[in-house]
């Protein structure tokens, strides 16, 4: 219970302690502003904003916030830009005076510095177009926005794009790292079901991206892109929700998952297993999903019999259930993911995982002062091996489509900065272990990706993009010439 107090504390220290320290008052109403951002503001539209963290306390401590404080840096200013013309021209202005910035979706990525900045923090909140097509079946989503309001928006129309399984996602960023919705299993990435992108180019040019009119741009984007064409798809009420075990229903739980991951092949139905460890004490939830109103009984029925503290199931729409997930439970807390893939979850994999929870709870609860608070936890998402069927062209990632992995993914949150670096090591060490148990099972993973989303800053592009990296780097050398987004955060190429 001491944890909420701490976290509001020390946010309130660290904004009131550092955030004015980009403009220097000289007098009551003269203000020493960054060039850079004045240059903007000077050539900006009226649709669009500049925000300085002095002057406009709550729009900029907006602009700049993320899920994970730790990826929340304090910027000279916020750009709020509400035109693709006025991202161009802010791109323009970066470029020529070589000023670091950042473009922020919905601020869900644990990277440090790939959507944050102490430079120019560009966020795109203004980009909040959601404009369903019902004779083409599409949807164009403004960049901005986050999946909730689109769930939110498509209900009443009968169908949905393939969005986060969480809320608060970002569309922006989610998409362009592949996008592993409940429907994957049905649809494939929501990447391969990208219509038409808007993108202005690191030159500023504004450019409609499909398939067929730039192949390239299409397989590798390189700019800032402020709209989104997705396809949609039917939906009717779906089924699911949460369930939160405790420690004593481990073998239950994992009994079930097993299960699931080997037998099932209905494309309609999903699961996340999370194991975790809160302040050292194990913690066990799991996300069910059925798109209809009611799921076959044999499916689920060795997870309805799971013993629970929590039991949040039933027929509702997409947006109550991705709300009943509890992921900001922890946000705001300092965060890591790291992604290791793996083929198939087979019961001794997932005793490796539970146990790597209980380890890492218990090591880096004592590691850390109690009081400053840890949360482990370790992401079971089986997918079916043929999700990358469903594309029309290949994209970045995944690099190859012969295989498909399911995206194991580890996530630690603490509350200081002073242990990040212990976190990090944490992380890094524990995904490699579970790697190591994979391989000694026999899975071969020499060329299995890590996810672009889950995996930790730092890791190698070839990891990530494999053999599509020089595709990748011949991109960014014929359409960035000047290395403009260079000065952003994210992979760089
Ligand atoms: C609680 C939680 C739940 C999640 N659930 C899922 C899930 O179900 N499935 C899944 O696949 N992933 C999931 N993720 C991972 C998620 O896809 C990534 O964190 C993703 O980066 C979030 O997008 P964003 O727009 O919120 O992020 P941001 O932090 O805003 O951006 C992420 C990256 O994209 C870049 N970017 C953002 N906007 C633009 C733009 N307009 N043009 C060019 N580049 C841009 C940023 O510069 C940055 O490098 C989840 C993450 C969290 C924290
Ligand atoms: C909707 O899609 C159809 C078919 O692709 C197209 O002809 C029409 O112009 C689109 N409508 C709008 C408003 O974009
Ligand atoms: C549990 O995990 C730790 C850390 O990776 C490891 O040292 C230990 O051998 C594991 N125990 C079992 C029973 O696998």
């Amino acid at each position: 219970m001491r944890l909420p107090a701490l976290i509001v504390l020390v946010l309130l220290g660290h904004s009131l302690g550092r955030n004015t320290y980009r403009e220097k008052r000289l007098g009551p109403h003269q203000l020493l502003r960054d060039p850079t951002c004045q240059a903007i503001s000077d050539t900006i539209s009226p649709s669009s904003a500049v925000y300085y963290p002095g002057t406009h306390v709550l729009p900029y401590a907006k602009g700049i916030s993320h899920w994970a404080s730790s990826s929340t840096q304090l910027a000279a200013c916020v750009v709020e830009p509400g035109t693709s013309a006025d991202v161009a021209k802010t791109l323009q202005i970066l470029g020529s005076t070589r000023i670091p910035f950042a473009v922020k979706g919905g601020g869900h990525t644990t990277n440090p510095g790939f959507s944050s900045t102490t430079g120019v923090q560009i966020s795109m909140y203004r980009f909040s177009d959601i404009v369903y097509n019902v004779t083409a079946q599409t949807v164009m989503l403004g960049a901005g926005l986050v999946w909730d309001d689109v769930y939110a928006a498509l209900e009443p129309h009968g169908v949905n794009a393939l969005g986060a399984r969480s809320p608060g996602v970002g569309v922006a960023g989610f998409i362009l790292g592949g996008g592993y919705s409940f429907k994957a299993n049905q649809y494939g990435l929501t990447i391969d079901t990208v219509v038409e992108f808007e993108l202005v180019k690191p030159d500023g040019s504004i450019l409609r991206v499909t398939r067929e009119t730039q192949p390239d741009l299409f397989f590798g984007l390189k700019g800032i892109v402020t709209r989104f064409t997705l396809k949609t798809f039917p939906e009717t009420q779906v089924w699911g929700g949460l369930i939160v075990a405790l420690a004593p229903s481990v073998d239950i739980v994992t009994a079930a998952v097993a299960d699931f991951a080997t037998h099932v092949t209905d494309p309609k139905a999903n699961i996340i297993t999370t194991y975790g460890s809160l302040l050292g004490q194990p913690l066990i939830s799991q996300v069910l999903f059925y798109d209809a109103p009611n799921p076959p009984p044999e499916i689920f029925d060795k997870f309805m019999g799971i013993p629970y503290s929590i039991r949040d199931v039933g027929t509702r729409d997409m947006l109550s259930l991705v709300r009943a997930i509890p992921a900001d439970l922890t946000a705001n807390l300092r965060g890591v993911f790291q992604a290791a893939p793996v083929l198939e979850y087979t019961p001794n994999l997932l005793n490796a995982i539970v146990n790597e929870s209980m380890f890492w709870g218990e090591r880096l609860a004592n590691l850390l002062d109690l009081d400053t608070g840890v949360y482990v936890s370790y992401d079971v998402e089986p997918f079916l091996p043929d999700i990358l069927s469903h594309a029309s062209s290949p994209s970045a990632y995944p690099p190859t489509r012969d295989k498909s992995y399911s995206p194991f993914n580890l996530y630690y949150a603490w509350l200081l900065e002073a242990n990040d670096e212990d976190m990090y090591a944490a992380a890094r060490q524990s995904a490699a272990r579970i790697h190591e148990v994979a391989v000694a099972e026999g899975q071969v993973l020499d060329d299995a990706p890590l996810y672009p989303n889950n995996a930790m800053f730092g890791t190698p592009l070839n990891k990530i993009y494999g053999s599509n990296l020089p595709r990748l780097q011949a991109l960014k050398n014929l359409h960035d010439p000047k290395n403009v987004m260079g000065l952003a955060g994210g992979w760089k190429f």
